[in-house]
C-alpha cells in the first residue's frame, strides 16, 4: 500500500523479478490518485486500485474486501501515509509491515530525517517493523545504518537513508517470506542470521589514527 513516489515498491518490484524475494506482488493499493508509484506498479503489470482516504473505516473496508478477493497473505505499507483502522491492523497483526525513515523507537510520524538533523544524532538509518495500530510502533525485524555527515540537509540525508531503504525491505521479506521471523512477546527472532560484532564511530578521529600509525 502506497501514498507516493513509489521507489520502496520499485525495490520490492525489482527484488521479486530477480527471484531474490520468493514472493509475488497481486495488487498495489494507493490512497491517492495521483501517487507517482501507481505507474511504476501499471509499468510491472501489477493491478493497482485507488481507495481515497477520507474516512479510516471505509478505507479499511475496501481494502479488506480487495486484499481478501486478491488472496492477499501480507501487506506491506511503502510510503502509505494515513493512520490505518485499529480492527483493519489486528486482522492483519504479524502479517503487516512498514518501513520508516529513522531508527525507531527515534522520530516517529512525518519529517523523520528532519527530526534526526534537528536532534544532531551522529547515525540515522531506516527500520522495517510489524505494524501496531501506534503510528509508527510495533516489533522492529531490521534496521540500516547511515552515518549524519556534517553540512548534511534533509535531502541530503533523506537520499542516504533511502539508498539504504531499497536493500532493507526487500531483504527482510525475504526472510520473511523464507518463514525465518516470527514475533515473540513483541519482540522479533529470526532464524539463521548473523549479527556483525564491531564498532562503527562517527565522527573518525583522522587525526589520532595519523598519530596512531606514526607510532606505527
Ligand atoms: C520512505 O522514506 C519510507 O521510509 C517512508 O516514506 C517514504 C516513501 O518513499 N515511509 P517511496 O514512496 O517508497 O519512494
Amino acid at each position: 500500500m502506497i501514498s507516493g513516489r513509489g521507489s520502496n515498491l520499485q525495490a520490492l518490484i525489482a527484488a521479486c523479478a530477480a527471484e531474490a524475494l520468493p514472493a509475488k506482488i497481486s495488487l498495489v493499493i494507493s490512497s491517492h490518485e495521483e501517487a507517482p508509484g501507481l505507474r511504476i506498479a501499471t509499468a510491472a503489470r501489477i493491478p493497482t486500485a485507488v481507495i481515497p482516504h477520507r474516512d479510516r473505516g471505509a478505507f479499511a473496508a475496501v481494502a479488506k474486501a480487495l486484499l481478501c478477493d486478491k488472496r492477499v497473505e501480507f501487506v506491506c505499507l511503502a510510503g502509505f501515509m494515513r493512520l490505518l483502522d485499529a480492527n483493519f491492523v489486528e486482522a492483519w497483526r504479524d502479517r503487516m509491515i512498514n518501513i520508516h525513515p529513522s531508527l525507531l523507537p527515534s522520530f516517529r510520524g512525518l519529517h523523520a530525517q528532519r527530526q534526526a538533523l534537528a536532534a544532531g544524532v551522529r547515525f540515522a538509518g531506516c527500520t522495517v517493523h510489524f505494524v501496531r495500530p501506534e503510528l509508527d510502533s510495533g516489533p522492529i525485524i531490521g534496521q540500516a545504518v547511515v552515518p549524519v555527515h556534517p553540512g548534511d540537509d534533509e535531502n541530503r540525508l533523506s537520499a542516504r537513508i533511502l539508498e539504504v531503504e531499497h536493500r532493507l525491505y526487500p531483504y527482510v521479506l525475504r526472510l520473511i517470506a523464507e518463514g525465518r521471523v516470527r514475533v515473540v512477546a513483541e519482540r522479533v527472532e529470526v532464524a539463521g542470521v548473523w549479527v556483525p560484532d564491531m564498532a562503527i564511530l562517527n565522527p573518525q578521529d583522522i587525526l589520532g589514527d595519523r598519530l596512531a600509525s606514526f607510532r606505527g
